[in-house]
């Protein structure tokens, strides 16, 4: 005749039952709140609003090309013209924040999102961009290639 005795079962199993289900309840416990103290408490961000940052090195550009680079927490665009003169823009569209990219064949800025087109100077000229592109400075330290915000921008 069977009986329901629990004083019977094995503590050995009782015990090792015990601390799966405590363990288990401890990842729950863990899972729900390590994503709030995530977004409470978010990581650190390097750079973030840093208004001078090395694009590149001297050298590193050949004429009429580009680069992207981070300036802060949003993309950048350096421009070497053919002519040899460093410019720096922001690379974030003025229409609806695409990053834009150097056409060495137009001699142009191009947002590839809309079809919206800056020139050198980071006017918008074509397009549906409304407003021209953040216009950085551009200094030589070095053999550092150095932009920074334009005091009062
Ligand atoms: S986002 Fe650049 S043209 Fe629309």
């Amino acid at each position: 005749m069977p009986t329901n005795d629990t004083s019977r079962v094995k503590p050995e199993r009782r015990r090792l039952v015990e601390i799966l289900l405590g363990g288990g309840l401890i990842a729950s416990v863990i899972s729900f709140v390590y994503p709030i103290l995530r977004y409470l408490v978010p990581p650190p961000v390097a750079d973030l609003g840093g208004d001078e940052v090395v694009a590149c090195k001297k050298g590193d550009l050949k004429p009429n090309s580009s680069k992207i680079f981070r300036f802060g927490n949003r993309p950048a665009l350096l421009l070497l013209t053919a002519e040899g003169e460093y410019r720096a823009l922001s690379a974030t569209c003025t229409h609806l924040s695409c990053t834009v990219q150097y056409r060495n064949d137009l001699h142009q800025i191009w947002c590839a999102c809309h079809n919206g087109l800056y020139d050198m100077n980071g006017r918008n000229v074509a397009g549906p961009p409304p407003r021209p592109l953040e216009v950085f400075q551009v200094n030589l330290r070095g053999d550092d290639v150095v932009v920074r915000r334009k005091q009062g921008a």
